[in-house]
């Protein structure tokens, strides 16, 4: 059968789809696997029971569980939850935003992909315009999402090291290139994949050189405040009618919920609310329904604080001193583990490149991710992409250290 030029950009191999395939495989349990190579959260007991409490009450509740399963919600969502989460949002950080300024999408990754599309490609009059990532390493969910050729361009970061096998990724603000041909520009705060936390002064001095050059600037919040809140350090949020807030229900444990939340200006929650109503018809009304009263009540910031967050960083915190012992005697670096749910290796010199380490970790039953996926838009080659590793940390911890151990016998086999 042949394929248009659309369905080739979606069909042909990509980093994105191998990942959700060998994840799947992994979750459906029918391969013996350590699986530290996905971005599943974690299965945390407290919100496991909060949802089946909650999902039990809409059982019990017969007109409320009939609305749920059987309307369509309007194209930008479930009204109620919407602007529960704008009074949640005004009142937690004093922005000036209302319900008119949140849509939802099913999954963020589905609203990346409207976002990037609708901000970058072809204009009137043959402009072609960029997605600007300002600091690879960036998320790989976002290598595929481009309708255009050259979707992406990306800048390297300043890598700062530390004594204690550590370092951190710092924005170039030196070799930032924002012009007439930049539609946007995306930075994923938590990272994924490094754990970083850009600080609240490169966010600032990004959000001013964005709104200078008359560009938006997209904040991929997926693990980050309000909820579900998995930063390890102090930082701030900020919001203005340039900044494209991009939240998910996922990281809070509802991945199969799939629902992404957009925060912007009404011209972009209006386009995206059209699409939706063109692609979708209208979203799950599942999540919106499962955490509503979460956000009514403000709960869902406390549960995020207190359960969540603490969760992960005690989880941070053990693979990363598992991961230095075990490596001792190698040159690593792992970056600061600001956020998110991974750990970033890093492994200068390394002989035999990340990908044919995810090769071998994968024979001895450890799914990780090659690091050199996680460089949309970065042309130059550059000697790092092929040498850091993406070890997520959220499953459990017997599978974790299992997984650690594993790698740090595969890293050393490499350098002799
Ligand atoms: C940084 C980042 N953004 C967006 C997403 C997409 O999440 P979802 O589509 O489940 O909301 C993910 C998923 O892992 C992610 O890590």
């Amino acid at each position: 059968m042949q394929f248009s030029k659309f369905a080739k950009r979606f069909t042909e191999h990509s980093g994105i789809s191998q990942l959700m395939e060998d994840l799947g495989d992994a979750m459906a349990g029918d391969q013996d696997v350590l699986m530290l190579g996905g971005g599943n959260p974690a299965h945390i007991p407290e919100m496991l029971a909060f949802f089946q409490d909650r999902m039990q009450r809409i059982i019990d509740r017969p007109a409320e569980f009939a609305h749920i399963i059987g309307d369509y919600d309007p194209p930008k969502g479930d009204k109620r939850f919407i602007k529960a989460l704008a009074t949640l949002i005004r009142k937690e950080y004093g922005w000036d935003i209302g319900p008119e300024n949140i849509v939802l999408t099913a999954g963020s990754q589905a609203g990346f992909f409207l976002l990037f599309n609708t901000l970058a490609g072809d204009f009137d009059n043959g402009v072609r315009k960029q997605i600007l990532l300002p600091m690879a390493p960036e998320y790989i969910g976002y290598t595929e999402l481009g309708l255009t050729e050259d979707h992406f361009t990306a800048n390297k970061p300043v890598i700062e090291t530390f004594d204690d096998n550590t370092f951190k990724y710092r924005l170039a603000f030196d070799k930032l290139k924002i012009d007439k041909g930049t539609g946007a520009i995306c930075i994923s705060r938590p990272s994924n994949p490094t754990g970083n936390v850009l600080t609240d002064d490169e966010v600032e001095r990004l959000s001013a050189l964005a709104k200078e050059n008359d560009v938006p600037l997209i904040i991929d919040n997926a693990y980050g405040m309000p909820f579900p809140n998995i930063i390890f350090t102090e930082a701030g949020l900020f919001w203005d009618k340039n900044i494209i807030l991009c939240m998910s229900l996922s990281k809070l444990g509802l991945p199969g919920m799939r629902t992404g939340i957009i925060i912007a200006d009404e011209e972009i929650v209006d386009a995206i609310g059209q699409f939706n109503g063109i692609m979708n018809l209208a979203l799950n009304s599942f999540g919106p329904a499962l955490v509503l009263d979460l956000v009514s009540s403000g709960e869902i910031i406390r549960l995020s604080n207190t359960v969540i967050k603490p969760y992960y960083q005690g989880k941070a915190e053990r693979a990363m001193s598992l991961l230095k012992q075990e490596l001792n005697g190698v040159e690593f670096y792992i970056h600061k583990a600001e956020g998110a749910l991974f750990l970033w290796l890093w492994l200068p010199g390394l002989p035999i490149g990340s990908e044919a380490l995810y090769e071998r970790l994968k024979q001895r039953g450890v799914l990780v991710l090659s690091g050199h996926y996680f460089f949309p838009g970065l042309k130059e080659d550059w000697q790092h992409r092929h040498e850091c590793l993406r070890i997520t940390y959220s499953m459990h911890d017997d599978v974790v250290n299992a997984g650690i151990r594993i790698i740090a016998e595969e890293v050393k086999a490499a350098f002799k």
